[in-house]
């Protein structure tokens, strides 16, 4: 027998033992957050009353309650134990949207690896990661969690952070279930507003949202979590279309679904249901095996089976997926915390790479950066985020180890040497703080030192679950100190602590030099000063647009052409406008009158201290069939004085399809490490498959045809070539 057939053997073999109430019971996940709720629980777990806690941070109670599931319930079956492992567990990693800036799908493994490994060690045996839902909207506060705005980057990155958790093996000590959430659609929320409906098409869905949860499946992933949304009039957690047709029928996934916490009472408050009753009935009906407190499935399951609303088999089906991610997860032959000793070190050096390579440069003007320890004497670090341990952690930190943090003051202070002075003004009490009384001493400071580094951003709770924000400037009265710095500063360098892309048009100019560090984590200090004095050179790239104004959203590297597209020549803007102007059809294409239609950066945008040059762009295979794969190779040239990592980017477009095609999509990427005047050859294969899509009639179709191909630095790039795809 096949392990996978010996595990569903024992699954059967314990689900015949089971009553009716203990089978529902699995399907029941609860708050256990506090001391007292080991003995609040007790009874309940000892009944086999409860599959699954959520939120028990003390190991000692974990175990507790592990050890009367185990040794006090009549058939011993171990317990969930579920926690939001989100980017890091006691020692925090750069959130989500950072890690995917560094296009580095074996980092974003190996710091999922550290979490898990510490997470275990806590009893925790289920995270509620990755975050799988792409976006393009970053008013939406969870685009802090998620991989940013590009389907593939998105799905390679989700794959790698599965294989973080789970290992090679989920029986393993220190792997732990991951959990592919919000099934589906949920980084469509109107107006980026958290909870808000979602209004997506099927072929959205399936050429766009749906893309990451299937490379997580691929991957095996255990587990899968619905969203809180409304997709297209059906709530995620009662979409028998997401959860059963798509998920179970078309991927084959048989792992376990779990709610969002409470959505499926919130079916009611949707509009969709008349009571917990009908929730229950809907969720489950849809798919949905356990539900996240709530405790709908544990009052109603056994009257609606009573009511024939329900059958016997379904609550099997759903009891068996539970039974399943606890044998796969070895809990029946060891159901408590793993007891490896932790290495700090080399977690915070784990920890302190991703935080170096997830950095973007955005702007360099007149290599202002990297600094020049030798030639310094005086530094002004300034600024509300300079000195903010608990800030650069972010967003869904719950377990994070405020002591291992080392902020960007003190990196600075310890890694420059004695010959240079370092004056620290914080400038504004936070992010959010419009008080400048302090900025007449920090643009003194500015004044007299040779450099000033600002320290700007948000703070971590301005993003990430219901911290969604209308205006992404810089909050506060950030934007006037740096106007104040620019006036006294002969250098001035910006780094943006962020969880999102922020709106940067007005305070761009007024800067030598911007590096964007998202909310890094307990490392962020020592990458970003190794990356300002020129220890590491920046590699990373910009996962997502970066509006100039809010107004552009969404705004993102795959939109259709139209049929007007925009350039240039056509832009009118809207201070040409003649007084009591005519009516005119002002060039007639799709621009805003009051911005330009391009993003502020890029998506794939982030510069380095070298420079690199493309050259030679050749098709190997001009002409391919749909079995074949499309060779591409270009060569790379390090015209600057340092060796440095770039992250070389291809880009298609399908030129004629039976549905509209994006006017340019990622399909694949590779970081390269480049010495100092040296080149690279860089070799990619596409699969022709890649180059297809969800068409028409919602079937995949790989269609013949012309495309173009660019390779290059960013979305941006213009290098070019041709191919044809044939029958
Ligand atoms: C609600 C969030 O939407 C979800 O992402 C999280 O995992 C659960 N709460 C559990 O905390």
């Amino acid at each position: 027998m096949t392990t996978a057939a010996a595990v569903e053997q024992r699954v059967q073999t314990l689900l015949e033992t089971l009553s009716l109430s203990e089978k529902i019971g699995q399907m029941h996940q609860v708050h256990a957050e506090g001391a007292h709720m080991v003995h609040e629980l007790h009874d309940a777990v000892a009944a086999g009353q409860i599959g699954s806690i959520i939120n028990q941070p003390d190991p000692a109670a974990v175990a507790a309650l592990q050890r009367i599931a185990v040794e006090e319930s009549a058939h011993g079956i171990p317990l969930l134990v579920g926690r939001d492992v989100i980017h890091g567990f006691q020692t925090v990693m750069p959130i989500p949207l950072g890690q995917a800036a560094t296009w580095d799908p074996e980092l974003v493994k190996a710091a999922a690896r550290v979490a898990a490994t510490q997470a275990a060690a806590a009893g925790i045996n289920w995270t509620f990661a990755p975050m799988s839902d792409v976006t393009r909207d970053p008013r939406w506060g969870r685009i802090a969690e998620s991989f940013g705005e590009d389907a593939v980057l998105a799905s390679d990155l989700t794959a790698a952070m599965v294989q973080g958790f789970q290992g090679d093996d989920l029986a393993d000590p220190d792997s732990i279930a991951a959990c592919t959430k919000h099934f589906a659609g949920y980084g469509a929320v109107e107006s980026g507003r958290d909870y808000a409906t979602t209004d997506v098409t099927e072929r959205e869905l399936r050429n766009y949202y749906l893309l990451p949860f299937h490379a997580a499946v691929k991957a095996g992933v255990a587990t899968l979590m619905t969203s809180f949304s409304d997709v297209d009039g059906i709530p995620a957690t009662a979409n028998a279309f997401l959860l059963s047709t798509v998920l179970r029928d078309e991927w084959g996934f048989d792992g376990l679904v779990v709610s969002d916490w409470d959505s499926v009472r919130q079916l009611a408050i949707h509009g969709l249901t008349d009571g917990d009753k009908a929730s229950a009935l809907a969720a489950f009906n849809a798919g949905v095996d356990m539900e996240m407190v709530g405790g709908s499935f544990l009052r109603y399951l056994s009257e609606l089976l009573d009511d024939g609303k329900v059958s016997l088999a379904q609550i099997d089906r759903a009891v068996a997926n539970i039974l399943l991610t606890k044998f796969r997860l070895g809990l029946f032959e060891q159901p408590y915390a793993s007891a490896r000793p932790a290495s700090p070190e080399s977690d915070l050096r784990t920890a302190h790479d991703v935080a170096l390579n997830s950095a973007v440069l955005l702007k360099n003007a007149e290599s202002a950066l990297p600094l020049d320890a030798t030639t310094i004497q005086s530094l002004a670090v300034i600024g509300p985020l300079a000195d903010a341990p608990h800030e650069q952690m972010g967003t869904w930190v719950f377990d994070g180890d405020r002591s291992q943090v080392i902020t960007p003051l003190d990196a600075l202070r310890h890694a420059l040497p004695d010959s240079v002075d370092v004056h620290y003004e914080r400038a504004l009490h936070n992010s959010r703080s419009l008080d400048q009384t302090a900025f007449d001493q920090a643009q003194a400071l500015a004044h007299t030192a040779d450099t000033t580094v600002v320290f700007l951003g948000e703070e971590s709770i301005l993003s990430g679950e219901a911290h969604s924000r209308a205006s992404i400037d810089l909050p506060g009265a950030q934007v006037a100190l740096v106007r104040r710095l620019r006036a006294a500063s002969k250098n001035l360098i910006a780094v943006i602590l962020a969880g999102r892309p922020l709106t940067l048009t007005n305070i761009v100019d007024h800067v030598d030099a911007l590096l964007y560090a998202w909310h890094p984590g307990a490392m962020g200090g020592p990458a970003v000063s190794d990356l300002l004095l020129g220890h590491a050179v920046p590699s990373g790239k910009l996962p997502v647009s970066f509006p100039r104004v809010v107004g552009q959203i969404p705004l993102y590297y795959n939109q259709k052409n139209t049929g007007k597209p925009p350039s240039p020549e056509q832009v009118v803007y809207i201070d040409d406008i003649a007084e009591e102007a005519p009516q005119t059809s002002l060039g007639m294409t799709a621009f805003h009158l009051d911005t330009d239609y391009t993003p502020l950066f890029e998506f794939g945008f982030g510069l380095s201290y070298a420079r690199f040059d493309y050259c030679d762009l050749t098709v190997h295979t001009p002409r391919l069939t749909s079995s074949e794969a499309l060779r591409v190779s270009v060569r790379v040239r390090n015209t600057g004085v340092v060796d440095a990592t770039e992250v070389v980017q291809l880009y298609t477009r399908d030129l004629v399809g039976s549905l509209t095609r994006p006017v340019r999509e990622l399909k694949a990427y590779r970081r390269v490490l480049i010495g100092a005047g040296e080149s690279a050859t860089v070799t990619f294969e596409v699969d022709a498959q890649e180059l297809g899509f969800y068409g028409r009639d919602g079937t995949f179709v790989v269609e013949p045809g012309d495309f173009h191909v660019w390779v290059g630095t960013s979305s941006a790039t213009t290098l070019r070539a041709s191919f044809t795809l044939t029958r």
